[in-house]
């Protein structure tokens, strides 16, 4: 099973793909979890996106393609995986494509952007395992300390409103792209060989939107 998740930022993106991967026992790639692995590391990629994150803009392909074919090279990827937040430009999807591997399904999550604003302002993250809360939504069962291991919770550097706004902008214009790149794979090839596409209305509570991901999926 290899699926994308595509979906603007806030739509619900990691708090689902953390259940479709658990069903499915796939990896998940989060390009985003792993460059922010990359900063808290100290590491010198950390170092080149660091800047770029916090702005809201995108890294580069080359960096983002790099980085993705060589975490798809390894032996647990084998069976497949969930790619959450790649690709995210026409040439990351043009790079998947030229690997040979196919894509059974892509999942499009639609939120509204209002909606999406009032989510990443109330998010908080657990930095090790990337898990997802919402002060609101989806509350950790002690304020700010991680359901798991207790540790503290975080707001990422990139969840303030002029920071989401401008991620906003950005996928409107370089990622929703992708939905009619994949529709138009299907003029010209058989459906057997294309990716399936999935919109997923995302407004609803975390338990209703999962339901209907994995009956989308045939779970
Ligand atoms: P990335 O980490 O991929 O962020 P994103 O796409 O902006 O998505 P988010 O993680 O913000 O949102 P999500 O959809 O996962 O929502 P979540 O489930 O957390 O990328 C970050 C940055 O890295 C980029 O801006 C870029 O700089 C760089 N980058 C990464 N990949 C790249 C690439 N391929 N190319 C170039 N640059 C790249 O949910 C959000 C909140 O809502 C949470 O608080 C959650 O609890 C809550 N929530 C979830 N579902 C619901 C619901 N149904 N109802 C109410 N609340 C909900």
């Amino acid at each position: 099973m290899r699926i994308i998740l595509l979906g603007v930022p806030g739509a619900g993106k990691g708090t689902q793909a953390r259940f479709i991967c658990d069903v499915f026992h796939i990896p998940l790639i989060s390009t985003g979890d792993m460059l922010r692995n990359a900063i808290n590391a100290g590491t010198e990629l950390g170092g080149e996106v660091k800047e770029i994150i916090s702005a809201g803009a995108l890294v580069s392909d080359d960096i983002i393609i790099d980085l993705v074919k060589e975490r798809i090279s390894q032996s647990d990827c084998e069976n497949g995986f969930l790619f959450d937040g790649f690709p995210r430009t026409i040439p990351q999807a043009d790079a998947l494509y030229k690997t040979g591997i196919k894509i059974d399904y892509i999942v499009e999550i639609c939120v509204e952007d209002e909606e999406v604003v009032t989510r990443l302002s109330g998010r908080r993250i657990h930095p090790e395992s990337g898990r997802t809360y919402h002060v609101v939504y989806n509350p950790p069962k002690i304020a700010e300390k991680d359901d798991l291991t207790g540790e503290d919770l975080i707001q990422r550097a990139d969840d303030n409103k002029a920071v989401i706004r401008e991620r906003l902008r950005i996928y409107y214009n370089q990622t929703q792209p992708l939905v009619n790149y994949y529709q138009s794979l299907s003029d010209v090839h058989e459906e057997k060989d294309v990716p399936q596409l999935i919109c997923i209305q995302g407004k609803g509570t975390v338990e209703d939107i999962k339901e209907e991901v994995l009956r989308a999926l045939g779970k």
